[in-house]
Parts: C-alpha cells; structure tokens; sequence
C-alpha cells in the first residue's frame, strides 16, 4: 500500500491527473472513503488528465456518466444508493471486460458496495485530516501502476 498526503483539493484532483494521464484501457479504481472524503474530486481529476473538457459530475442519480472525448473513454460510477444485492444486477463487468463496452478506466465510488470485484484493480481509500487535509492510501490488486514505486 502506498500513502500520499494530499493538502488541499488541488492536490486530490492533481492525483487525479496523473492517474488519468498514464493508466491503461481496461483499469479499474475502486473508490473509497467517508461523505466528502474526495471521491468525486480525485475522478474529475482522472478526467482532466484524459483530456475531458465536459464538466464531471456525480452520477449519485444516474449511477453511471460516461465520457468518451478523452484519450480513453471514463466510466464513472457511484453504487451510493444502491444494496450490494442491487449491484450484482447491474452487469457491471461488462464495462471491465471490455467486449460489449470500449475499454477505458471505471472509476467507481462506494465501491464498498460491491460483492464481486474484477481479477485486477486498484483501490483508492481517501482518509480525512486535519483541516482540509486528506490521505490517499493506493492498493494495487493484480496490477502496476507506473508513478507508484511500491514501497
Ligand atoms: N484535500 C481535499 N481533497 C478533496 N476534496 C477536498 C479536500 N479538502 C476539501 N475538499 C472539499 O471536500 C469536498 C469533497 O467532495 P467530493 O464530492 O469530491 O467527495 P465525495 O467523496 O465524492 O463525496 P460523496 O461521498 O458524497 O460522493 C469538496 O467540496 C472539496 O472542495
Ligand atoms: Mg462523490
């Protein structure tokens, strides 16, 4: 596991680029953490970092927003509302197993709701601390990732 302290928002969101600009098609970011730990903040990042101009909002109602003018397409996905009962019928690994939908990178919030995961992902934890002050603590399950020297 690796931890990256991340002052303020622009710092989240700067995580954020990096991932966007140097993960590969067919990554998936499980993302977790409290109500307003950030989740939303890191994904928008993720799409500046793919080139998205469109502004990323979060798909709470929606459950999924997809954007696809990038250098690969962003599934975003928010299980919120949903019971992991509910999650199963959604078909979600269609988006990671790239056959029915064009690979990109899923990024998914409140992936704690989920009662399967795929063979290789990445889990991004957001912690809160002091004064607008949050920690990253990146796992790596079955993958790389490149700007990551795993300690
Ligand atoms: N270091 C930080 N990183 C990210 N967001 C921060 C930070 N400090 C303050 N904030 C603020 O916290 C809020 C984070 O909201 P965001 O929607 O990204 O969280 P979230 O984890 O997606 O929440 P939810 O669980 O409701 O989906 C924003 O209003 C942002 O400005
Ligand atoms: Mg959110």
């Amino acid at each position: 596991m690796t931890k990256i302290f991340l002052a303020d928002k622009e710092d989240t969101q700067q995580l954020g680029i990096t991932l966007g600009e140097t993960l590969a098609a067919g990554s998936v970011i499980l993302l977790e953490g409290d109500l307003g730990a950030g989740k939303t903040t890191l994904v928008q990042g993720i799409g500046k970092g793919l080139g998205i101009s469109d502004s990323i909002v979060s798909p709470t109602f929606t459950l999924i927003n997809e954007y696809t003018e990038g250098r690969i397409p962003l599934y975003h996905l928010d299980l919120y509302r949903l019971e992991p009962q509910e999650v199963t019928g959604l078909n979600l690994e269609s988006y990671w197993e790239g056959m029915e939908v064009t690979p990109g990178i899923v990024a998914i919030e409140w992936a704690e709701r989920m009662p399967y995961k795929p063979d290789s992902y990445l889990i991004v934890r957001l912690i809160y601390g002091q004064e607008g002050t949050r920690q990253a603590e990146i796992t790596t399950v079955n993958c790389q990732i490149n700007f990551l020297q795993e300690s």
